[in-house]
Order: C-alpha cells, then sequence, then structure tokens
C-alpha cells in the first residue's frame, strides 16, 4: 500500500501494527502520521522506527501507546455554536416528526459533543425519543466520556458557547461542581450508549437519522476519507442528515450528489430521499 508522503521506515510500523494487530493507520493522513510518530519516538525514547516495529509485536502496551498517539482528542462542549444553532434551526425540525430517532457520534472523544446534544434534545422535548451512540477508538476518552466529569476552569467558555449555539436556559442548569470539576446531569447519559468503534475497519452502524463526525476526516487522507463517508452514507436512513467540522467536507466524495447541503457554512447535509 502507498501513502505519499509516508517513508519506507513509517510504513513498515504501521503495516505491522496492521498484520498484528488490525489496526489500520496506513491511511491517516501523512502530515499527521509523521508529526504523532516524531512526538510519539521523542516522548518513548525508542532508538529508531525500526526498533518499534520489531518491538511491538510481543508487546501490546506499545500498541496502547501508539493508539494515544494518534487520537487527538482535542474537543469542547457546543464546540462551534453555530453549527450547534443550525441543528437546533434546521435539523430538530424534521426530527420532531418522527417517533424514533437514532443519532450516531463518531469519534466522539472525551463526549463534550455528546453532551452537548443531549441538552439540545432535552431542551427541544425530543430527548426520551433519542438513542444516541457515541463511538471513539480510543477506551480512555470513552471512559472519561462515560464518567462525564470536566474541568471547571472550562465551563465559563462552554456557558458562552451554549448562548451562542441558542440555549435556552444557563449552561449551569446541566451539572454540579465539585472541587476543579463539573459532573454532568446523570439524565444526560440515559440514553447514550458508549462504544468502541474503528470507522476504518468496522461494521456499519444502521438506520441512523443523524450522523455527527466532526473534526476527525481531517486526520484522514483522501482514500480513507472517501470510504468513511460512504459507510455514513449506507449508515443513514434516506432523509437522514450528516454533520462533520467546520474544515471538512463531503463535496469531493462521489456521495456529494446523493445529498442536498443544508447548511454549507456548518457542513450538514442531508442523504437524499429514494425517487
Ligand atoms: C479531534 S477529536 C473530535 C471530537 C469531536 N467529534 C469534536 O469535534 O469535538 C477526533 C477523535 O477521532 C477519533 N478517531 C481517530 N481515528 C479513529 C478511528 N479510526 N475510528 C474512530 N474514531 C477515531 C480520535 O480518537 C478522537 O477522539
Amino acid at each position: 500500500m502507498i501513502n505519499e508522503g509516508i517513508n519506507n521506515e513509517e510504513m513498515e510500523l504501521l503495516s505491522v501494527v496492521h498484520r498484528h494487530y488490525g489496526y489500520d493507520f496506513r491511511n491517516y493522513a501523512p502530515a499527521m502520521i509523521k508529526r504523532r510518530l516524531a512526538s510519539f519516538m521523542f516522548e518513548t525514547k525508542f532508538e529508531s522506527l525500526p526498533e518499534v516495529s520489531q518491538r511491538i509485536v510481543s508487546d501490546r502496551s506499545i500498541l496502547e501507546s501508539l493508539i494515544y498517539y494518534f487520537s487527538i482528542t482535542v474537543t469542547e462542549m457546543f464546540r462551534n455554536p453555530l453549527t450547534c444553532r443550525k441543528l437546533r434551526e434546521s435539523v430538530i425540525p424534521y426530527l420532531k416528526t418522527y417517533p424514533h430517532i437514532k443519532i450516531w457520534h463518531a469519534g466522539c472523544a472525551t463526549g463534550e459533543e455528546v453532551y452537548s446534544m443531549a441538552i439540545l434534545l432535552k431542551e427541544e422535548g425530543i430527548y426520551d425519543r433519542c438513542h444516541i451512540y457515541a463511538t471513539d477508538i480510543n477506551d480512555s476518552a470513552l471512559n472519561a466520556a462515560r464518567d462525564g466529569i470536566f474541568p471547571i476552569k472550562d465551563a465559563k467558555k462552554y456557558s458562552r458557547n451554549y448562548k451562542e449555539a441558542g440555549g435556552h436556559y444557563a449552561f449551569s442548569d446541566y451539572y454540579s461542581s465539585i472541587d476543579n470539576s463539573i459532573i454532568m446531569d446523570r439524565g444526560l447519559k440515559e440514553n447514550i450508549i458508549f462504544a468502541n468503534h474503528n470507522l476504518v475497519s468496522d461494521h456499519i452502524f444502521g438506520e441512523m437519522n443523524i450522523i455527527m463526525c466532526r473534526n476527525v476526516l481531517i486526520y484522514f487522507n483522501d482514500i480513507l476519507q472517501e470510504h468513511i463517508l460512504n459507510i455514513f452514507f449506507e449508515s443513514l436512513t434516506h432523509g437522514g442528515f450528516l454533520c462533520v467540522g467546520n474544515s471538512e467536507s463531503i463535496k469531493y466524495s462521489n456521495i456529494y450528489p446523493k445529498f442536498r447541503e443544508i447548511a454549507r457554512r456548518e457542513r450538514i447535509y442531508q442523504k437524499k430521499m429514494l425517487q
């Protein structure tokens, strides 16, 4: 397999990881692979990539560490508030007409995006009709997401985002605070299922009404983006919505003609109905 921009030693390590453990990072974006392998090498003090390729086969902890380096979990509550506002204004009204609603957050990291969605759905009165699947490749991020405990230092920014996103009340209505943390209300996670899922190799999640996959595709090359966008296409109901990150797009994908744009800047698309 060729991923232009990746040198032989880098590709050899990724191929060993794929062969022995099934994790396929070979089509991550070259710049990301190089950057993350460089910090991995710097911080783990291995002598060379060939040494890592050799040792990783019999030492799973090196794999765990590599996954950690390839998983960038930066996120926030009501990230890109105008996107959240657009979801509220342009997508929720459709969902309100459905008896059951299935939502998939692919690449949910530590869960802030999922709790934001739960708040939005509560405020719009449809949370009880929703099942939210929140998935990621990174188990420790998923555990943090399940806990729903976040640093209090971010609460001010999250309150601002919440307001900008069209929040009806106060963000502080949705958590209690202890020491340096905020603990999200248990009720928010009643209908959320957190699960490990690898977008590169795992099965599709069927019959979704919304797929949120923001700031994930950006780490993949064109081939992998296309593969994953096709998985999303297959996973969505007709009339279902796909939302990607503000610096991502489906415009160059072969699925693009099968969607209509709901909000160009906010990257919200709707799968066309069967004709
Ligand atoms: C920057 S975070 C995005 C979090 C959130 N969606 C947001 O926009 O704030 C990217 C997430 O993608 C996840 N990820 C990377 N590769 C993945 C894969 N192959 N399958 C599933 N998730 C993956 C990472 O573990 C990380 O948590």
